[in-house]
Order: C-alpha cells, then structure tokens, then sequence
C-alpha cells in the first residue's frame, strides 16, 4: 500500500430487543415457516418496539465501537451513516448520532445507496483517509424496515429487519493491513425493480397520488434475485483480480444478508468452505445497509476475524446499486 489507508479499530452493532418469528409471520399473512425457510434462510427477525428509533440504534453501535477503538467522541472528524430509512427526511440520522454522542468537532451526513450503502461510506471514508491519515471517521450502517414493510405483503414483509452497525477507521500505521480496494456500481435503468415511492417530493405523504402500496417497499423479488447474484459475483471476482489475488486468499466473506440462497451460490461460484462465509441471516433477515456491519461485529466478538484476515465485503440493493471492499483486518 502507498498511502495509509483506512483501518477499522473498532466495531459495534444494536438490534431491536423484539423479536418476530416465522411462527409469528404464520399469523399475519398466509406464510409459512417451510416455505420462509427454504427460500430464504432466515427464521426471525428483529423490529423497533415504540421509543427505539434508527438514530438511538445508530448511536449504541456506535458507542460500543468507539469504546473497543478507545477513541472519544470528541475526536471523531466525520460521520457517515448509510441508511434508506432516516428517522427524519431533515434533519439526517448522522445529526442526530453527532448530537448524541458528543462529537462536536466531526462533520455529518447521511448516505442513499441502499443495501450497497455500508460499502459505498467505508470507501469513501478511506478516500478521506488517504488524504489525512489522522482523520477518525465513523461509519454507519442503520435501518428501521420495519416500518416501510407492508406488513399484509408476504412477498416482502417475511424478508426484512431492523438493526445498526458502526465501525470507526482511522490510517492504518501498518503497512500491510488496512483497506485495499472498494469497488462501487449503480444501474439506474432496473430502478423500478425495487422501490419506495411514497413520501418523497414526487409523492408526498398526504398526497392522493398514489395508491396505499406504494408508501410501502416494493419489489420484484425474482428480478432482483437474478441480478443479485450476477452482480455480486461479478463484483466478488473484480475485487480480487484487481489486487492479484484468488478466492482461496480470501479468509472471510461477508456478503450483504439477504436471502441463503443468493449466498451459497456465491460460496459456490468462489468454491469457498462453508466456515469463510459469515452468515446470520437466520437471526436478522435483511437489514439492508446495516447488514454487512452488524456481521462484521459478530464476526469480530466471536473471534472468526483477527487481525491481518483478508475480508471480501460484498453487497447489492435497490438502484440498483452494487458493491466489493477489499480490507486486510
Ligand atoms: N410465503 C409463501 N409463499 C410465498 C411467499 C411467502 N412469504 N412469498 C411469495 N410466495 C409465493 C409467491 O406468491 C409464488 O406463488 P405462485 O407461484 O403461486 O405465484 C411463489 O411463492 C414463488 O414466488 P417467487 O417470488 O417466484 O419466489 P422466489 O423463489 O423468487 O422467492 C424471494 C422470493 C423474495 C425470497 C426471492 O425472490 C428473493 O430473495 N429475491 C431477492 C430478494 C432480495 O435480495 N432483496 C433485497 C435486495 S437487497
């Protein structure tokens, strides 16, 4: 590596206490436990109870990684978070997350870019830490679904979750260890594939333009399904051909947690063992851009990622958008 290049110090994640499960699915909509199982992986998930919100999710990840980076508050320069669901369309969740936390010095914003946004804040974080290495950045993936789920769509709401994950980056002061390459994709032209369309300028809340659904995700889960996979493994190969390297180099794959299946074609594609694919899924269906940062967590505190690991992140969301970081832990 030329320039020192962003180092996760610390991580931390937060998810909601109540937890919904497949059985509890069973009763809202004509679903089924087998059929949820077996087309998707996951077996429960967790929602906001009244009081928790995206921001208060946000701010305990990020209190938990900045206490393990032993890094105060009042030193971070920047906040990132990746969300889709904000707790406000003003003022944004990093605001809020600065106010809270204290970090008066550091400059704050919010990120669109669904699922892929947790990838797209990390490279940009090593872009700012390639140009200042002193830099601290906090950088944030949090989402409340739960409320943008029709809860009476059984095509979507078994799918998704809530839940925040944060990591703090700072210049790495080893030369081998650090953010290697992100690779960030966007195909605007499938955007209708996947959508939220109520409450923005178009549509806005108390309009009578559109019709109930629509305030709520939408999707075209086969549609989505096929260009997942494609993308994502395309992206998968990029990263590592890029830097010279193969999929045997890889010691962890943390793909974006959306469906079992979409992930072990990946694990086939790079012909990786069962035990270098991080999967919790099954705990929290699909956070979209907390995913990969609430798995780096868990990766972390139960010791399947040490120091000096190869770690392929990848990820692909509505947009759509897609995208790989490359990082030696
Ligand atoms: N319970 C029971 N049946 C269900 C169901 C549910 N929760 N959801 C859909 N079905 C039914 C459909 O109505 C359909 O019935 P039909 O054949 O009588 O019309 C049948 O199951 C198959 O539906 P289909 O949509 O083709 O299923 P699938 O195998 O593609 O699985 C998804 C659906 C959503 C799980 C899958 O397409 C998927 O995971 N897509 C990508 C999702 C994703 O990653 N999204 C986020 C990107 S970040």
């Amino acid at each position: 590596m030329k320039s020192a290049s962003a180092l996760i110090v610390g991580t931390g994640s937060a998810l909601p206490s109540k937890v919904i499960t497949n059985q509890d699915l069973e009763k809202i909509v004509d679903t089924s436990d087998e059929w949820i199982t077996q087309r998707t992986g996951i077996k429960e998930r967790r929602i906001v109870a009244p009081g928790e919100s995206n921001s208060g999710l946000a701010v305990k990840a990020s209190r938990l990684a900045l206490e393990r980076a032993q890094i105060a508050p009042e030193e971070l320069d920047l906040i990132i978070v990746a969300t889709l669901t904000p707790d406000y369309l003003m003022p944004s969740v990093a605001v809020l997350v600065q106010k809270e936390l204290g970090a008066h010095k550091a400059g704050a914003f919010d990120l669109s870019a669904t699922c892929s946004g947790f990838i797209y804040a990390l490279t940009i974080a090593d872009k700012f830490i390639r140009t200042d290495p002193q830099l601290k950045i906090l950088v944030i993936g949090s989402e409340v679904l739960s409320n943008k789920v029709n809860w009476q769509d059984r095509t979507t709401c078994v799918l998704f979750g809530d839940g925040a994950g944060a990591v703090v980056v700072t210049g790495s002061k080893e030369p081998n260890r650090g953010f290697i390459s992100g690779h960030l994709y966007a195909d605007g032209n499938l955007w209708h594939l996947l959508t939220l369309k109520g409450c923005g300028s178009l549509y806005p809340p108390c309009g009578d333009h559109l019709p109930p659904e629509e305030y709520y995700i939408r999707m075209q889960g086969r549609e989505v399904f096929k260009n997942a996979v494609r993308a994502m493994e395309a992206v998968a190969l990029e990263a590592l051909q890029t830097n010279g390297l193969t999929p045997e180099d890889v010691d962890l794959l943390v793909p974006h947690q959306a469906n079992m299946r979409i992930i072990e074609h990946l694990r086939e594609r790079l012909a990786l063992p069962l035990e270098k694919v991080y999967v919790n899924l099954q705990k929290y269906g699909n956070t979209s851009a907390a995913s990969i940062p609430i798995a780096l967590d868990e990766a972390v505190t139960t010791g399947k990622l040490r120091p000096g690991d190869l770690v392929l992140m990848i990820a692909f969301g509505g947009g759509f958008t897609w995208a790989s970081a490359l990082i030696r832990w």
